[in-house]
């Protein structure tokens, strides 16, 4: 048992602040488990969300002494006991209670996407063929827990909350590229990328990439090679001129 200061972020929209409180922790808890704890024996109105405690629903996304964590996968022997700890909700979106914010900002996003939509199957008896290396360049974006750690570090939107209609954030880049980069898709998103997504916005700092838990390669695998796409359908110059000779 070692004995840790905790300083745990209490109030609502209207406001608040960290409140401190000394807690047991055993061998291999986690940030979660010190919450629980305050949350059973100190301040049983202490709001948190989590779900699966092992990585994998994305839910209890927070930040730990101001950096974008899931608490479930931060282990307490990070810290030295004499070391301060705060634990405050993610920034980016409006606060509810405590640890707990509105992310719905997310699910509206995720409704501007148009889904995947297969071409026809290459055989008769409906089967597709498609190259290994295809799939698994997609399999990356797949792993995607949405705990959108990546939309709270963004200075885009995290700064700039004006922002918000006019740029996805990294999690829907992912998305996106997931989908344009999926062999069997037959829509075209590039003007929505450019548009609605605003993929101009993101300068490429890589913030998103540093802090996402399932180590998704976010700038170099998800989103230079959409803004690629963009540049190569509006900003090349020979694709334009043919673009004007054609008319499409
Ligand atoms: S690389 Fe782009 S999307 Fe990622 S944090 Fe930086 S500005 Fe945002
Ligand atoms: S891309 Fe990574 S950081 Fe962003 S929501 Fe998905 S898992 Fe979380
Ligand atoms: S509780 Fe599910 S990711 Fe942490």
């Amino acid at each position: 048992m070692t004995v840790y200061n905790i300083r745990v972020f209490r109030g609502d929209a209207s406001g608040g602040d960290f409140r401190e409180y000394v807690v047991e922790v055993d061998e291999g808890e986690v940030v979660l488990d010190v919450i629980h704890t305050v949350q059973a024996t100190q301040a049983n109105d202490l709001a948190v969300r989590w779900n699966c405690k092992a990585g994998k629903c994305g839910s209890c996304s927070a930040e730990v002494n101001g950096k974008p964590r899931l608490m479930c996968m931060t282990r307490m022997d990070l810290f030295a006991p004499d070391e301060p700890i705060s634990v405050a909700p993610i920034k980016a979106f409006p606060l509810i209670k405590d640890l707990v914010t509105d992310v719905s900002f997310n699910f509206e996003v995720a409704k501007k996407i148009p889904a995947f939509q297969p071409r026809p199957p290459d055989t008769a008896d409906g089967r597709y063929r498609i190259m290994q290396e295809d799939i698994a360049r997609g399999q990356e974006f797949r792993k995607c827990i949405e705990c959108f750690l990546c939309q709270d570090v963004c200075h885009v939107i995290r700064d700039h909350p004006e922002n918000k209609p006019r740029f996805f954030g990294p999690r829907f880049l992912v998305r996106l590229a997931e989908l344009e980069m999926h062999p069997l898709d037959t829509a075209d998103r590039t003007e929505l990328i450019r548009e609605a997504a605003g993929i101009g916005y993101c300068n490429i700092t890589k913030c998103c990439t540093e802090v996402c838990p399932e180590d998704i390669h976010i700038t170099d695998n998800a989103i230079i090679p959409l803004k690629e796409r963009v540049a190569d359908r509006y900003y090349d110059p020979v694709r334009w001129v043919l673009r004007k000779i054609s008319g499409r």
